[in-house]
């Protein structure tokens, strides 16, 4: 079969798994955080500069897109958080003249580091509360998407077992999954082996063990899967220019199942309980 092992430094040791639970708390909090603040009016920047002051000032952590990924001809990130609105896939650049309108669907984005360990997560908001049936279908077919390919997850199954449950649900929905954007490791590393397709083949990639970190993070688009990138280099929106949601969590492999590192106390994680 076309699978392999795990290099051993991708298996945490138990102090590291501590740590990646201290992050991944901070890197939740922040999207709860900026709920209140997300309605009608409010820029996209203004969202930005809250989440780095709550970063820097209150969790005495740093933010880890800030700075991030510049070279080849790309300037690095600017800014704490990606806001991915309507159209846009990821990757979205908070700017003050994005103002938020009542039915926008937003995806933040944000991963924190403290102690040397990040924790990255992302969902999606509708401002002001409701939107078409179409953009809240979405929304909650990229949520369920995501556990879909969770609920693979355990040691001995295999990363190709996540992409195989998420393509499999999104197209049963007549959605589409984006190719060009994965989830990663995550650790001391931002984006580290393994990369998580959310497509693919059972039983097939890297076998997973107790102890991995990484994140599951499927982009599922209303229309074709395909996206391009704007001149900005960075913001990443659908080829057809139809809606786009996404929801990602920071994971830990069990013996039995997962840890969600970055579950947030409202989220009904009950299926994940064992
Ligand atoms: N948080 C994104 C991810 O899920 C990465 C954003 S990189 C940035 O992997 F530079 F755009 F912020
Ligand atoms: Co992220
Ligand atoms: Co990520």
């Amino acid at each position: 079969m076309n699978s392999y092992v795990a290099p051993r430094r991708l298996i945490k040791s138990a102090e590291a798994i501590e740590k990646m639970r201290i992050v991944g708390k901070l890197a939740a909090e922040v999207l709860e955080m900026i709920k209140p603040h997300i309605k009608p009016g409010v820029s996209t920047l203004e969202l930005d500069t809250i989440c780095h002051d709550h970063i820097v000032n209150v969790q005495q952590a740093i933010p880890a897109c800030l700075g991030y990924g510049g070279g080849h001809g790309r300037p690095a990130f600017q800014h704490t958080i990606c806001t991915s609105v309507n159209h846009v896939v990821c990757h979205g650049i908070p700017s003050e003249s994005k103002i938020l309108k009542h039915g926008d669907i937003l995806n933040i984005d944000v991963t924190v580091i403290k102690d040397g360990y990040h924790g990255d997560t992302n969902m999606m908001y509708v401002v002001g509360g409701e939107t078409s049936i179409l953009a809240d279908r979405l929304c909650k077919v990229a949520q369920e998407a995501m556990y879909v390919g969770m609920e693979t997850v355990r040691a001995g199954s295999y990363v190709g077992d996540i992409g195989h449950a998420i393509q499999k649900y999104v197209e049963s929905q007549r959605f589409s999954v984006v190719r060009e954007y994965c989830g990663h490791g995550i650790g001391t590393v931002f984006h580290d082996d393994p990369q998580i397709l959310h497509y693919g083949e059972k039983g097939t990639g890297m076998q997973l063990e107790a102890g991995m970190t990484f994140t599951i993070e499927p982009m599922v688009n209303a229309g074709v899967w395909q996206t391009k990138t704007l001149g900005d280099k960075w913001t990443v929106v659908t080829k057809d220019h139809k809606l786009s949601a996404q929801y990602e969590h920071t994971l830990l492999v069990t013996e039995t199942g997962l840890e969600v590192l970055t579950a947030r106390p409202e989220e009904d994680l009950s299926r994940f309980q064992k």
